[in-house]
């Protein structure tokens, strides 16, 4: 063995590239190995010199541990690459990362229950325009000129409402029914969802923005009995078969008779609990048979043709099915609150 032996191998050592890890395995063998050059040169060392052993000793020791450093630091090198190379590449047989789903709004859930009955009932499905004009929400509607609901306390309007047919927001959904009558070709039969405000106070009753469906079917001879026949089995398939609906006589000046709708309250069936407020009777919408003034004021000629209407509110059906106490939930989109919904997607 000479130092020049040595110097060689370290020089060789410290040189040395390996793409792949079989590679780096090969040089740790050729240089560590039991057969390994460098083990080779400790069995030799035994036979040196006793004078020279002090001076190959050390030498031989820094070239083994130069080596052995050399053999972990390709190793991580590696390791690293492998790591990066199988992050970027494409797996196509690995399923896939999940995705956290959101939930639907709980409105939008009761809204699509309504609107999917009343399509399986053969119902089409209308929309119009939020910011709305007087004819269509009040004048169209027999809503007389001095009715409360065209206050500025009760409506939200666009523009000044001393003008004639001012703008505002439509503060019900029966201004679409309007639209319908207008447009569509008779028969109609319709369902029209879609959102409405009030120049209300917020509180956990009330809200200066809701949500309603309202309903419409003219045809001839249309008689209440019909009304009656399509809101029982609306309610029953909202609320189970076992419903009743019960109704009450009610004023809207755009029916006439107009009536308020009950369902036998499902979380009791009648027996009278604190959403009922021990009744057994829960109010659900309002209805009645389109006053003849306000076919004709969208030119359906009320001597051949009668029709009925509804309205109800999607915030209070979903109070109801899930007991919510505060209108606001709605609203303020706290996730604690929109999470309970996830099952319902
Ligand atoms: N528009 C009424 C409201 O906002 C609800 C309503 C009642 C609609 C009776 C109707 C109806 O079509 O016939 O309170």
């Amino acid at each position: 063995m000479t130092r020049e032996q040595i110097e060689a191998l370290k020089a060789e050592v410290e040189a040395l590239q390996c793409k792949t890890e079989q590679e780096i395995e090969e040089a740790r063998v050729r240089f560590l190995g039991k057969k390994g050059e460098i083990t080779r040169l400790f069995e030799e060392f035994r036979t040196v010199d006793k004078d020279q052993k002090k001076e190959f000793g050390q030498v031989l020791n820094q070239l083994k541990n130069a080596a052995a450093a050399k053999i972990e630091e390709l190793k991580a090198v590696a390791q690293t690459f492998a790591a990066s190379a199988s992050a970027s590449a494409y797996d196509l047989t690995k399923p896939g990362d999940s995705y956290p789903l959101g939930s639907r709004h709980p409105v939008s859930i009761v809204r699509e229950e309504i609107v999917g009955i009343f399509r399986k009932f053969g119902y089409d499905v209308a929309e119009g325009p939020e910011v709305e004009d007087d004819w269509h929400v009040f004048e169209a509607l027999n809503f007389p000129p001095e009715h409360p609901a065209r206050e500025m306390q009760d409506t939200f309007f666009v523009t000044d409402n001393d003008q004639k047919n001012p703008i505002l927001l439509r503060t019900h959904t029966s201004c679409v029914q309007v639209r319908c009558m207008e447009t569509m070709k008779l028969p109609i039969r319709v369902v029209c969802p879609g959102r409405v405000f009030r120049n209300e106070a917020i509180s956990a009753r009330a809200h200066c923005i809701f949500h309603q469906v309202e309903g419409l079917y003219i045809d001839e001879n249309v008689t209440f009995a019909d009304m009656k026949q399509a809101i029982l089995l609306f309610a029953r398939e909202m609320f189970g078969p076992e419903t009743e609906i019960r109704m009450r006589p009610s004023y809207f000046p755009f029916t006439e008779p107009s009536a308020e709708v009950d369902v036998s309250c499902n979380i009791c069936h009648g027996k009278g609990c604190n959403i009922c407020k021990g009744t057994g009777w829960l109010e659900i919408l309002g209805c009645g048979m389109v006053d003849p003034n306000v076919l004709e004021a969208s030119g359906i000629d009320s001597k051949k043709y009668s029709g009925f209407a509804f309205g109800m509110g999607v915030e209070r059906i979903a109070m109801l099915k899930w007991q919510v106490k505060d209108l606001r939930n709605y609203f303020e989109n706290d996730l604690r609150f929109l999470k309970e919904f996830e099952t319902n997607i």
